[in-house]
């Protein structure tokens, strides 16, 4: 008999694909929120041929080995850290992600955390509700300007450059540094400088790399100590990237001037001493969260699902550095 391939997804996806996915293939869609565990993923992908996945699903070699129909996972994302690309490769198991299509929403959301933090708009939003607010005043919270100071960013690919063009506009010098080195950049929107000289010079600091065995925790106790005083530490890519206790502890000893989160290093849980602080501003890990952008993503999701199905190469396949 000749199976029929099924199709596990493991949330409801925004926009018309999977709708449209459904009236080609069998399709099994998980309903339930909240972390799946590796034993609950492989259950759900079971005997399915391809899966969507989502960022926090553990898409490991145990996965691979309890579901041996897969063909195809695409990864609803365009981090897949959360994937052992290595494990997929020696199983001849595509891999693919989300890049391009959500670089502008997660670059507009990085902005949004600059200005939130600066501006101090969500400390302003709760004075005022408070009933705090009886008149204007000529002290009443005053933030730091942006013309002139400097923008560092850590990771100069698709959406580190999106938020260095925006970084131009209000007359930032934007600064970066990659693991990959210098990045060509035409229209020379930024300035390659080493790290060290990144993390002493920048007014506010934003992480845009991947996250991977060598970039966990780069930035550390030591690396956080190493910002100017008074800086501005902002993260729409990876919690890991940034040992989180140590932030708090810098945020709480005055070091640092505020942060913008909206990652975090135990995803859900953000470490519990930021919750009490009012220059942190936290977000639920929304950076994509723009309807375009999420269809989008939802449309390339199955794109590369249905190529592997007719027995293509996906559009969109990322592989073992
Ligand atoms: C990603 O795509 O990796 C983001 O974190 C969520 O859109």
């Amino acid at each position: 008999m000749v199976r029929t391939a099924e199709i596990a997804i493991t949330a409801e996806l925004p926009g018309p694909a999977l709708g449209n996915l459904a009236a080609d293939y069998p399709i099994r869609v998980r309903k339930d929120r909240g972390l799946l565990s590796e034993a609950e993923l492989s259950a759900f992908i079971g005997q399915a041929t391809a899966a969507i996945t989502l960022l926090a699903d553990p898409v490991t070699e145990a996965v691979f080995a309890a579901c041996p129909e897969l063909r195809i996972v695409a990864n609803y994302a365009v981090g897949y850290n959360n994937i052992d690309l290595e494990a997929a490769r020696a199983r001849g198991i595509w891999i693919t992600n989300t890049p391009d299509v959500l670089t502008e929403a997660t670059a507009d959301l990085t902005w949004a955390l600059i200005l939130a933090v600066t501006r101090r708009l969500v400390e302003a939003d709760a004075f005022l509700r408070a009933g705090s607010f009886i008149g204007w005043h000529p002290q009443l919270l005053l933030g730091a300007g942006l013309r002139g100071k400097n923008l560092g960013l850590i990771g100069y690919g698709r959406i580190g450059r999106a938020v260095a063009r925006r970084g131009r506009v209000f007359g930032l010098n934007v600064r970066y540094t990659d693991p990959i080195g210098e990045v060509e950049d035409r229209l020379q929107t930024a300035r390659h400088i080493p790290l060290d000289e990144l993390l002493a010079s920048s007014h506010i600091l934003s992480l845009h790399c991947p996250l991977a065995p060598d970039t966990h925790h780069l930035l550390d106790r030591q690396r956080l100590s190493q910002l100017r005083p008074g800086a501005f530490l902002i993260n729409t890519a990876r919690g890991p990237l940034v040992d989180e206790q140590a932030l708090a502890e810098l945020l709480i000893a005055g070091h640092l001037a505020g942060a913008g989160l909206d990652v975090y290093e135990n995803e859900p849980k953000p470490e519990p001493a930021l919750l009490e602080l009012p220059n942190v501003v936290l977000l639920p890990h929304v950076g994509s969260a723009t309807s375009e952008a999420r269809i989008a993503m939802a449309d390339l999701a199955v794109a590369n699902v249905r190529a592997v199905l007719a027995g293509n190469e996906p559009g969109t396949v990322v592989r073992p550095a």
